[in-house]
């Protein structure tokens, strides 16, 4: 009888000691599989945020600075549209003195560059006058600054800039002719 009950209780201890331990590896199975799900999701996550940089939709929009090509392709822009500009008998004269002096020339090149960058989210700093100060008693009129910005479209189709971006400098600049037209 005494034998028979520690039999029992032998096989009783037996039996929870491999149910715990039973118990515990499919905890641990359990917790594995979430790790590998977790894996999973964070890779998909990856894999869709790759595929946005590839196709250029990265949820971070590009500054229009960086669209326009940078520093190098707003400079090349500006060097033509002043050219254009010295060749449009409408609007020329009230560059004469400008065009007729390199280093002023050159100054409001460096000038309409800085402000271009630091306007569409480059990292520059415009350090000429402000436009009110700088277009004073010139009496640039309304069709004097449609004859400018027609040049600079002229210039921006040189160089293929998409729609886009055109529309989104042209209103940018657009937006100063209160300050330049009847100063
Ligand atoms: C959105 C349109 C325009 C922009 C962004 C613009 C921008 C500028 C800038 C940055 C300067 C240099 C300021 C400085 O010297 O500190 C400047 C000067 C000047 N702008 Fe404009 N401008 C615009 C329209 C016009 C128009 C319509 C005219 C005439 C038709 C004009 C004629 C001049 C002249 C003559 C100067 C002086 C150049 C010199 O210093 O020798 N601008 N402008």
């Amino acid at each position: 009888m005494r034998k028979t009950l520690t039999a029992i209780a032998i096989a009783a201890m037996l039996a929870m000691g491999s149910f715990s331990v039973a118990s515990s590896f499919a905890m641990q199975k359990d917790k594995d599989k979430k790790k590998s799900e977790e894996k999973e999701m964070k890779s998909d996550d990856k894999m869709k945020s790759d595929d946005k940089m590839k196709e250029g939709k990265s949820s971070k929009k590009k500054t229009l600075y960086t669209r326009l090509g940078g520093k190098k392709a707003i400079t090349a822009v500006v060097d033509e549209f002043i050219n254009v500009v010295g060749a449009d008998n409408r609007i020329n004269k009230f560059f004469a003195d400008t065009v007729a002096n390199p280093a002023r020339l050159q100054a409001l090149k460096d000038n309409l560059v800085a402000q271009i960058c630091s306007a569409t989210g480059g990292r520059c700093k415009y350090k000429g006058k402000d436009m009110k100060t700088s277009h004073k008693g010139m009496g640039i009129t309304d069709a004097d600054f449609t004859a400018l910005v027609e040049d600079l479209v002229k210039a921006l189709d040189k160089f293929n800039v998409p729609e886009a971006e055109k529309t989104e400098l042209l209103t940018i600049l657009g937006s100063l002719k209160g300050d330049i037209v009847g100063q």
